[in-house]
């Protein structure tokens, strides 16, 4: 028996008790095993979760590219690592081998040390789903520089915020993107972002959508004749174990976003082996993740993941309605995906769809689909079994967050029994406690309460960039000693986990993680506004939608608020970007709140639910009165 490869239900709980009793040799034989060391760990892990401080590995020596590209140079040189399927389906796919990838990863990091990065050195990335993005993660990861991809779908304003944060040196983007029928001038955004962002002091330019686009002398650079003239090698840097490999920004419910940082050695071997286990993945299967690699999903499971193992894995430009909705589908058959990776909230609108959209293409390939971002609801996890799984591929539903680096629970296909909505069991190495409100942990089975990680695992975050505290206080100060993860969570008599949702302000639309306050902070700076709530509610579609409760500085007439309700979207598309409108805003003259100001978001949410009947105590409120108004002025 490996450990390295879960294959059935026996071995699954004979590694789980193993990866429990003794977590140091389990996680010592799955590293000694399975990768390239320059120098091997003093010690598997050290750690103290009140502080926290973890280490994994410590005194270890790596580069993560070498075991995500060069030791592949021998047995894998010519199997394509990665295929960029591109927006518009009429452009050719390319198929990028290990070799090329090498020479690729190699010139880039390259042309970072001619610009000056050195290892330390913070890179943000600003890109579209090109080769380039991957490519520019894994050429800083070969000279020790830390990554930071921004989402190209936020706005300038929000990438300024996260540039600034982490005092990037150079940010790497592209003259434009493409989406769907549409074009983005992501230029632009950086171009305005950088207005308040002294410490860049290069940007790198990929050409995408051959824009006429302005270059700032001396600031700005074409990447392509760079990548020419550079050499087409490079020794990687060799790292300790515990050095930053990247920082990803999460929102979270107050203030501005949390830099999560993610550490060289343990993040590796976490996502290695959670990518070979939960995806099954078998040599010469083709992996497909929908995700945008400016997520974490994209960071673990299109790049890291997959490329330690040795797989192949698919890059995808475009959307799921374009040209129209069988573009999953179609790519799926062209590419002859084996593993499919996606978040209800697409699955949700495909099912809203015809269904010959799927019914036209050859599915036969595919052997498991996976889920992630948000709980999957019980009619689209039908509709995917019965449609695109014909019943025959397991539906991997799993649970994780930016901070735990990769999948902590989650079915191990051909192993675990799936039930629709249960993210099932942890996998080997991850210790669950479900924790009631007086901080006592829930033992037994038929139990709900917050979810918690009593037990340090290789990926987890180690710190928020910059400030340790914040992350202290956010993760580690709810209960002692223990992994708060902001979600609820319940376990069925038979041990299996259901997630029920976050317990605090974060709310999930469309699978991203959006926090109120700054959401609120924005609202607030229209000149017309005074104070506001936001608040999400069930939609069809994107699992939640936003609800705002606004008051204004004065009570205006109808006609104005239209304007106000296109003007308050537009702020906020500004500060953080599309994803983060509001689906419905209700202008009010008060919000309800204690007799401390706080304001009671139970209240509003219940309102925002349609869900009225019991309104619970409110008796306690500052302003009682203020309910039945909201109430009658419910959209
Ligand atoms: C939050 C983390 C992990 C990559 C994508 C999101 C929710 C995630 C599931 C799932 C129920 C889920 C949780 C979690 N979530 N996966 N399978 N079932 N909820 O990463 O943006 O850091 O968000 O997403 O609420 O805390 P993220």
């Amino acid at each position: 028996m490996s450990n390295y490869h879960i294959k059935n239900l026996e071995e699954y709980f004979q590694v789980y008790r193993k990866s429990v009793r003794d977590p140091e040799s389990f996680w010592e034989e799955i590293a000694e095993e399975n990768f390239m060391w320059r120098k091997r760990w003093d010690k598997v892990l050290e750690y103290d979760l009140s502080k926290p401080e973890v280490s994994w590995y410590k005194g270890a020596k790596l580069n993560i590219t070498e075991n995500c590209i060069d030791r592949h140079l021998y047995t894998r040189g010519d199997k394509t690592a990665i295929i960029f399927e591109p927006n518009d389906p009429s452009e050719e796919a390319e198929h990028i081998s290990y070799k090329q990838l090498h020479e690729r990863v190699c010139r880039f990091a390259n042309v970072l040390k001619n610009h000056g990065i050195e290892k330390g050195d913070r890179v943000c990335i600003y890109l579209p789903m090109i080769p380039e993005l991957a490519v520019s993660l894994l050429a800083c990861a070969r000279i020790g520089a830390i990554h930071s991809v921004v989402f190209a779908g936020f706005s300038a304003t929000a990438l300024s915020t996260r540039i600034n944060d982490s005092d990037c040196k150079m940010v790497i983007t592209s003259d434009g993107s493409y989406r769907g029928n549409k074009t983005i001038d992501l230029k632009g955004i950086v171009d305005e972002a950088l207005e308040s962002c002294p410490s860049v002091q290069t940007v790198l330019v990929a050409k995408r959508i051959n824009s006429e686009i302005p270059m700032k002398t001396n600031r700005d650079k074409w990447l392509q004749p760079l990548l020419d003239e550079a050499y087409h090698d490079c020794e990687p840097v060799i790292m300790d174990a515990e050095d930053p490999l990247f920082i990803l920004y999460t929102s979270g419910s107050t203030g501005k976003p949390k830099g999560m940082v993610h550490t060289t050695a343990g993040y590796m071997v976490y996502t290695a082996y959670t990518f070979k286990n939960v995806f099954q993945y078998r040599e010469n299967d083709v992996f497909w993740c929908t995700a945008d690699i400016g997520w974490i999903t994209g960071h673990s499971y299109i790049v890291y993941g997959p490329l330690a193992n040795g797989a192949t894995t698919v890059m995808f430009e475009g959307v799921p309605s374009y040209p129209d909705f069988g573009r999953f589908w179609q790519v799926v058959e062209k590419h002859k995906v084996n593993q499919f990776y996606t978040a209800p909230t697409a699955i949700r609108a495909l099912a809203k769809e015809r269904l010959d959209f799927s019914e036209n293409y050859d599915l036969s390939s595919l052997k498991i689909l996976g889920s992630v971002g948000e709980p999957i609801n019980e009619e689209a996890w039908h509709w995917y079994n019965d449609n695109i799984g014909k019943k025959n591929c397991p539906i991997v539903d799993t649970w994780w967050q930016t901070e735990t680096g990769g999948i902590m629970i989650s079915p191990i296909p051909y192993s675990t029994p799936t039930i629709p909505t249960y993210a099932t069991l942890p996998l080997p190495g991850v210790q669950i406690a479900l924790m009631d409100e007086n901080g006592e942990e829930l033992k037994g089975n038929q139990v709900s309460g917050r979810l918690c990680i009593k037990f340090p695992w290789p990926a987890m975050a180690r710190t928020i960039w910059g400030n340790h505290e914040r992350y202290r206080e956010t993760y580690f100060s709810a209960f002692e000693n223990k992994y708060f993860t902001g979600d609820g969570a319940l376990r069925d008599s038979t041990g299996y986990y259901r997630i029920t949702g976050r317990v605090d302000d974060v709310i999930i639309v469309s699978g991203h993680n959006l926090g109120t306050a700054p959401i609120e902070d924005a609202i607030n700076e229209h000149p017309a506004v005074a104070e506001s709530a936001i608040v999400g509610f069930p939609h069809d579609v994107k699992g939640n939608a936003l609800y705002g409760f606004v008051i204004l500085k004065e009570i205006g007439e109808t006609r104005v608020h239209e304007n106000l309700r296109k003007e308050i979207n537009q702020i906020i598309t500004e500060h953080i970007g599309p994803i983060a409108k509001l689906d419905k805003i209700q202008f009010t003259t008060g919000l309800p709140k204690t007799r401390s100001g706080k304001i009671m978001r139970r209240i509003l949410r219940k309102i925002a639910e349609k869900d009225t009947n019991n309104m619970g105590d409110i008796s306690t409120l500052l302003n009682p009165e203020v309910v039945q108004e909201i109430m009658d002025g419910a959209i």
